[in-house]
């Protein structure tokens, strides 16, 4: 009787025996190798991660993460619910300073700059790195006013009766930049005549765009997007996925999505989080997708769970 459980267990082993020939006693208790993250690229690294923890209150949802992300490229995250892709994607601007129970430990550098310096301008990092969110959140207001808002709060473009009376008027490029902005976030030809509508009246896909619009209008160098299609119907989702690709040749683009064809489709090096806060594996999107080290991402990217 024994015999035939050790025999049991001994295939078992044998099934989950990774493609690279690493051997894993199974899902769960599989080891992750430092290898496995250590992705190596050409060209320079925008952003260096190194050694991040985050915890809310006593759970610790994020656990040494190290990697580096390449500029001027699309960066995938993805992972099952809760793996924390999204509090990863908050650290990078910094955003988990605004939840109360978040505690940051460890080092994120924007070229060669640590954000997380005591120091460091706030204000000027969320102008270098912006975020779009899930849902599209445009303001009540115009469209044209939408995408002005940021480079008006920062003070850059002056507008209104005191700055018409110093002289400083700005209106003439704020219309260039919103044009050059809703260009960039390939929304303009829908627009172009309605600037002055409300931003709500706008269509979920085109709202959007608008987000992303107001997003460069403000002159970012890198900019997070937490699966941006993911409200949007497959026609909007893919004007996304084309403009995410666009924008990649001048920004880099770092984006958590749970569609997987999406990741495949855009993403140049993709980054596997799973359950516990762990980084398992970062490599490129092919390599992620076609040969994965590890036995869980193959599992996950198959959809065996998640
Ligand atoms: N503001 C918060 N306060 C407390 N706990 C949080 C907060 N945000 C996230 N968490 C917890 O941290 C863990 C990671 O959450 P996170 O939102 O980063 O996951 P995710 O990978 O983005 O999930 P999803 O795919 O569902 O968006 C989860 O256990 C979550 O409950
Ligand atoms: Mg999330």
């Amino acid at each position: 009787m024994s015999n035939a459980v050790d025999t049991e267990r001994d295939t078992d082993t044998e099934l989950t025996e990774a493609p690279s020939g690493k051997r894993t006693t199974g899902e769960s208790d599989e080891t992750v190798e430092e290898a496995w993250t250590d992705y190596r690229f050409d060209g320079d690294a925008k952003l260096d991660v190194e050694n991040l923890d985050v915890w809310y209150g006593d759970e610790h949802a994020l656990k040494d993460v190290s990697m580096e992300i390449p500029e001027e490229s699309v960066t995938a995250l993805i992972g099952p619910s809760g793996c924390g892709k999204s509090t990863y994607l908050r650290c990078l601007n910094r955003m988990n300073d605004r939840i109360k129970s978040a505690r940051v430990e460890g080092s994120v550098k924007l070229d060669d700059t640590e954000i997380y310096d005591p120091n460091a301008n706030l204000v000027e990092l969320r102008k270098r790195v912006g975020m779009v969110f899930q849902s599209p959140n445009p303001f009540p207001k115009s469209i044209r006013e939408n995408v002005s808002y940021g480079p008006r709060k920062h003070g850059d473009i002056e507008k209104g009766l005191l700055a018409r009376l110093f002289g400083r008027d700005d209106t003439e490029e704020e219309y260039d930049l919103v044009e050059q902005s809703l260009k960039q976030a390939a929304l303009w030809e829908e627009v172009s005549d309605r600037l002055e509508d409300n931003a709500l009246g706008l269509s979920g896909g085109q709202q959007q765009r608008l987000c992303i619009a107001r997003c460069l209008a403000v002159g970012p160098e890198v900019i997070l997007m937490d699966e941006p299609a993911s409200a949007l119907d497959p026609i909007a989702t893919s004007k996304i996925e084309d403009l995410v690709e666009d924008l990649a040749e001048d920004y880099t683009v770092v984006i958590v999505t749970h569609n997987m064809q999406q990741a495949a489709r855009i993403s140049d090096q993709t980054a596997v989080f799973l359950t516990g806060g762990e980084l398992v594996e970062y490599d490129d999107t092919d390599k992620i997708f076609e040969n994965p080290e590890s036995q869980r991402v193959e599992d996950y990217i198959t959809g065996k769970f998640g």
